[in-house]
C-alpha cells in the first residue's frame, strides 16, 4: 500500500463534464480584461483529444482514429501596437514578456513555449507584418498530465488566435503544422502529429480518420449516445515518469525496424496474414525491435479494420468486434510496445471485468488515461469498478469523464 494515496470510495464516482463552451469563453475574456486592463479582440479555443485506436503509429505514417473531447483550452487575445509578446495563464503564475521579433527556442521555457513556438513557427508567413505584438490570456480546461493532449490544445488555441490577429489566412492544416513545429522544434518535445490534427480538424459528433502520411482526414460518424453507448475516460492520475525518453526510444526502435525491413516506414510493411507477418518479422534480428514492429504493423491493420466496421454499420451493430479491437490494441501496447504501466493495466482489466465491450490506454502511455466502450447505463458501474480496483491497489482515486465527440479548434467570440 502506498500510504500517500487516498483510496477511492466507489460511492463517490462522478462523471464530470467540461464547463460549457460559451461560458468558458466569456470567462477567458474577463480574465484577459482583469489581467491586461482592456478588452480582448477575440477568444479562440481548441480541444483536448482521446485516440480511439491507432496508438504509436503516427510517426510511422500510420492511421489513427482520434476524437476531440469537450474539455478545451481558451486563448483570449488582442493585437498591440508593439513588438512584445505577452502571455499569461489562469492556471499558472509564469508570465512571458518577450520581443516577438527575436524569438528563439532557447529564450522561452515551460508552458509559454507552446504559445511562443506557434508564433515562431509561423514566422515565414509574417515576415512582412509591421508589428507582431500581442497579449494572450490562456485559460485551460484540459486536465494536465492526463494524456488528453492539454499541450496540443494550448498550441492549437494559440494558433487560431495568432492566425486571426495577424490575418494570415492559413488553412487548418497549416495551423496543425505550425502547432507540430512549435512542439517539436521550439518546445523540444517529440510528437507525431496525432494530437494537433485531432485538436484542429475534429468535427462534433464524429471521430477523425487520420492518415499520418499526408495528414489527410475524413470525419467518421461516432454518435454513441443515440445508440445507448458511451466512451468512458479514466484519468488514472499515474505520474508520468521518463515519458520523453521512453517515447524517443520507441520511435527509434520503430525506425530501426523499418530500416531492417528495407521500407521507408512501417506503414509500407504490409503482410497478407499472420503467417506472412511472422515471415516478414523474422528478418528483424533484434527481438525487442521485432516486437515493436509487430505492434505498429498490427495496430495500423486494427485501425483499418475498425474503420471498415464503422463504414459497414453502426457502432451498436459491431460493438463486440469493435470492443475486441480496442482490447487487442491495449494488449499489443502492453506486451509488444511496453508503454503501459500498472495504473493503465488495472483500469483496463477492471473495465473489462465490469462488462465494458472493450478498453485500452489512450495517448502515449507511461501514465495518463484509458478509454472503455460501455453501455451508457453501465458507465457509472464500470467507473465504480475501476475506483474499487484502484483503492485495492492503494492507487490515488482516478477521475472519470465521458468522451463527447466535440468540434475542433475555432473562434468563440
Ligand atoms: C503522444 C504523441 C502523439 C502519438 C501518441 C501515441 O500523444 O504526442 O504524437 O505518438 O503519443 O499514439
Amino acid at each position: 500500500m502506498n500510504s500517500a494515496a487516498s483510496p477511492a470510495s466507489p460511492a463517490t464516482v462522478e462523471l464530470s463534464a467540461a464547463p460549457g463552451r460559451s461560458e468558458a469563453a466569456e470567462r477567458a475574456a474577463q480574465l484577459f480584461e482583469e489581467s491586461f486592463g482592456y478588452e480582448p479582440d477575440g477568444v479562440w479555443s481548441a480541444p483536448g483529444r482521446v485516440n480511439i485506436i491507432g496508438e504509436h503509429v503516427d510517426y510511422q505514417d500510420g492511421f489513427c482514429l482520434p476524437m476531440a473531447i469537450s474539455h478545451r483550452c481558451f486563448a483570449a487575445a488582442a493585437r498591440t501596437p508593439t513588438d512584445r509578446l505577452r502571455v499569461r495563464s489562469a492556471q499558472d503564475e509564469t508570465v512571458l514578456d518577450i520581443d516577438a521579433r527575436t524569438l528563439t527556442p532557447e529564450a522561452v521555457t515551460g508552458w509559454p513555449a507552446y504559445v511562443a513556438g506557434v508564433l515562431w513557427a509561423l514566422r515565414s508567413r509574417i515576415s512582412g507584418a509591421s508589428t507582431r505584438g500581442m497579449d494572450i490570456m490562456i485559460d485551460g480546461q484540459v486536465p494536465l498530465g492526463a494524456g488528453l493532449s492539454s499541450s496540443a490544445a494550448l498550441e492549437c488555441a494559440s494558433a487560431e488566435a495568432i492566425e486571426a490577429l495577424l490575418t494570415l489566412s492559413t488553412e487548418p492544416l497549416d495551423r496543425v503544422r505550425a502547432a507540430i513545429t512549435a512542439e517539436t522544434d521550439f518546445a523540444g518535445a517529440s510528437t507525431g502529429g496525432l494530437d494537433q490534427s485531432a485538436s484542429v480538424l475534429s468535427r462534433e459528433g464524429h471521430a477523425l480518420f487520420l492518415d499520418c502520411r499526408d495528414f489527410s482526414t475524413r470525419p467518421v460518424p461516432w454518435d454513441l449516445a443515440s445508440q445507448g453507448l458511451a466512451l468512458l475516460i479514466t484519468d488514472t492520475r499515474a505520474e508520468h515518469s521518463h515519458v520523453d525518453g521512453e517515447y524517443t526510444a520507441r520511435r527509434a526502435d520503430s525506425e530501426r525496424a523499418a530500416e531492417a525491413l528495407g521500407v521507408p516506414t512501417l506503414r509500407d510493411a504490409e503482410a497478407a496474414d499472420p503467417a506472412a507477418l511472422q515471415t516478414l518479422l523474422s528478418r528483424i534480428g533484434d527481438e525487442v525491435v521485432r516486437r515493436r514492429a509487430h505492434h505498429v504493423i498490427t495496430e495500423i491493420q486494427r485501425v483499418k479494420d475498425f474503420d471498415a466496421l464503422l463504414a459497414a454499420g453502426s457502432v451498436r451493430e459491431h460493438v463486440a468486434e469493435l470492443g475486441a479491437l480496442l482490447n487487442a490494441s491495449h494488449d499489443s501496447l502492453r506486451e509488444d510496445y511496453e508503454v503501459t504501466v500498472p495504473h493503465l493495466d488495472v483500469a483496463v482489466d477492471a473495465a473489462r471485468a465490469a462488462g465494458a465491450h472493450g478498453a485500452r490506454m489512450t495517448g502515449g502511455g507511461f501514465g495518463g488515461s484509458t478509454i472503455a466502450l460501455v453501455e451508457a447505463d453501465q458507465a457509472e458501474q464500470v467507473a465504480s469498478a475501476i475506483s474499487t480496483a484502484f483503492a485495492e491497489q492503494g492507487f490515488e482515486a482516478p477521475v472519470f469523464f465521458l468522451a463527447l465527440p466535440s468540434e475542433g479548434a475555432g473562434q468563440d467570440r
